[in-house]
């Protein structure tokens, strides 16, 4: 397998917070990668460093060896990777088209084709009839595709998502999840994706790594993370995990009543506003 994208001993300290903590984190060619973690962790601060929108305190990001970190979002995008925004914000004036030909034409010495390549996009994420409208008109879902075209549309081999799939309906989520595999299978990319929907972090991950108060936790395939204690013990808070496995499951394993079964982790809400991010999940601790 060879590793397109490499993090190395990434770090980011907002004044007396670490945000990111000495993270390494491989992506292979290919690969879907997920990245969950509970409200705080530092899932976002972590693709805004590999996306060049924030210089890592320390560390690197690797692009086929060739280092991205530390420049600009441009300079990423110009290398291959591009990132979705957990908090989608389309230029509203602009119609759905013109929003994609944005990204079509970002980071391009030359805009030539970008209505086009905007359109085959468009029409990718099932979109193409919306491309006259104003974003407005859009669904919550229909914003979210419309952040991954204006990111399809930069012609990236990595493709950072981060919560595409979170806060749609369930018929649009599994909408989204078949995107996000035509994205791998057809466009030929590889991807990061931050999800708090565990079953599709379930279905979509070839791997998972879990991050907690900004540091790795855990790394491994989906169903061995998700039973991992300390990922538990990180969604939950320590003594509900404690509590959760002195209590023996169906087979006499010791089994957390609420967090051993796969795709069961608490799934907070998505884009929660600063006043209703809580650090843990519901019963965790602050
Ligand atoms: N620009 C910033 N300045 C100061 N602190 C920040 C900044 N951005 C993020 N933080 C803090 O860094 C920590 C990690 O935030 P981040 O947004 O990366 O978490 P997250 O894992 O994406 O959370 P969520 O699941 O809620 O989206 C939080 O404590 C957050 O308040
Ligand atoms: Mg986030």
């Amino acid at each position: 397998m060879t590793v397109i994208l490499r993090a190395e001993n990434l770090s980011k300290r907002f004044g007396g917070l670490k945000a990111v903590d000495a993270v390494e984190l491989e992506l292979n060619d290919g690969e879907i990668l997920g990245v969950i973690g509970p409200n705080g962790a530092g899932k976002t601060t972590l693709f805004s460093m590999i996306a060049g929108s924030i210089p890592p305190t320390t560390g690197r990001v690797l692009l086929e060896g060739n280092v991205i970190s530390g420049g600009s979002p441009r300079r990423a995008v110009r290398a291959g990777v591009v990132r979705t925004h957990q908090i989608v914000r389309p230029f509203q004036n602009l119609t759905v088209l013109e929003n994609v030909m944005v990204g079509a034409i970002y980071g391009k010495a030359r805009p030539l084709g970008a209505r086009e390549r905007a359109l085959e996009v468009l029409d990718f994420c099932s979109l193409r009839d919306r491309a006259p409208q104003l974003p407005g008109g859009l669904t919550l879902a229909g914003r979210k595709r419309l952040e991954l075209a204006r990111a399809l549309a930069t012609e990236p081999r990595v493709l950072l998502l981060d919560e595409v799939i979170a806060g749609v309906n369930p018929a649009e989520a599994l909408h989204m999840a078949d995107l996000i595999r035509s994205v791998r299978e057809k466009r030929g990319l590889s991807i990061i994706l931050i999800e708090h929907v565990m079953p599709a972090v379930m279905r979509l991950s070839d791997r998972v790594i879990v991050l907690d108060a900004g540091k790795k936790i855990a790394e491994g395939k989906p169903q061995q993370v998700v039973k991992d204690s300390r990922v538990i013990a990180a969604y939950l808070g320590e003594s509900a995990s404690a509590a959760a496995s002195a209590q023996p499951g169906p087979a006499g394993s010791p089994t957390p009543t609420s967090g051993a079964a796969p795709a069961s982790l608490p799934t907070p809400p998505a884009n929660p506003t600063p006043a209703s991010i809580p650090k843990k999940g519901p019963g965790g601790h602050q």
